[in-house]
């Protein structure tokens, strides 16, 4: 018998290109199947048999002023350490963005983290940025969403806004296999209450912090 032919890499490059496309235009990028199916199956599958104790209540604010805030967020997530196959299918995809995201937009983007997010049924996440300006490490957000069969009925839906000023939003079903990329500092965005569970990967990559005064890590 022949040997299995190797999977194909770089065969998600016209993607990665079409997304640094997306971002230089508008700073972000919806696009529909653009997780790999097998990937985004083993995803699903992970986050789905994670026990209820992975879980921890999502909180608001930076480090040295983080708290809990139903008002603002409901989810529970989940921080992917790249342990499992799944997982480590995931930071290599993600990987590979991160160098053709580096090639095209010269973002310097640096290190990734991410993690699951369930939201329960009426769960949200209110309007905010991923980032502030001048302390902004967090360059670019990514989500990707891990829900088959996911319907208008449903609800869930993610509203990205362009601009600070943007009332109207553009609204994206969290459907299975669609990625969301975005400048984390410009583009404010919501999670609508959903009708049932709903699972997501959320991530940031982070540009190096160095600088001639400061170190990162600190020389
Ligand atoms: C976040 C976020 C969006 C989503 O975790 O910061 O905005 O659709 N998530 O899960
Ligand atoms: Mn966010």
């Amino acid at each position: 018998m022949p040997a299995q032919p190797a999977p194909t890499v770089g065969g998600d490059e016209t993607l990665f290109e079409a997304i640094a496309a997306d971002l230089r235009e508008g700073g972000y990028s919806v696009r529909h199947g653009a997780l790999p199916e097998a990937l985004a199956a083993s995803l699903r599958t992970e986050v789905a048999a994670l026990p209820a104790q992975s879980f921890r209540p999502a909180g608001v604010g930076r480090a040295g002023d983080h708290q809990l805030n139903r008002f603002v967020r409901g989810d529970a997530i989940c921080w992917i350490q790249g342990a499992s196959p799944a997982a480590a299918a995931w930071v290599a995809w993600t990987g590979r963005l991160r160098e053709a995201l580096n090639r095209h937009l010269l973002l310097g983007l640096f290190s990734f983290e991410s993690h699951y997010a369930c939201y329960g049924p009426g769960d949200f996440y209110r309007r905010h940025v991923d980032a502030f300006r001048g302390e902004a490490n967090r360059v670019l957000s990514l989500v990707a969403y891990l829900n088959p069969g996911w319907g208008p009925a449903d609800g869930g839906e993610l509203v990205l806004y362009r601009d600070a000023d943007d009332r109207e939003g553009l609204r994206v079903t969290p459907l299975q296999g669609t990625l969301v990329t975005f400048l984390s500092e410009d583009i404010p965005h919501e999670v609508l209450p959903a009708a049932r569970p709903r699972y997501s990967i959320a991530g940031w990559y982070r540009v190096n912090g160095s600088s001639a005064a400061r170190g990162d890590p600190p020389r």
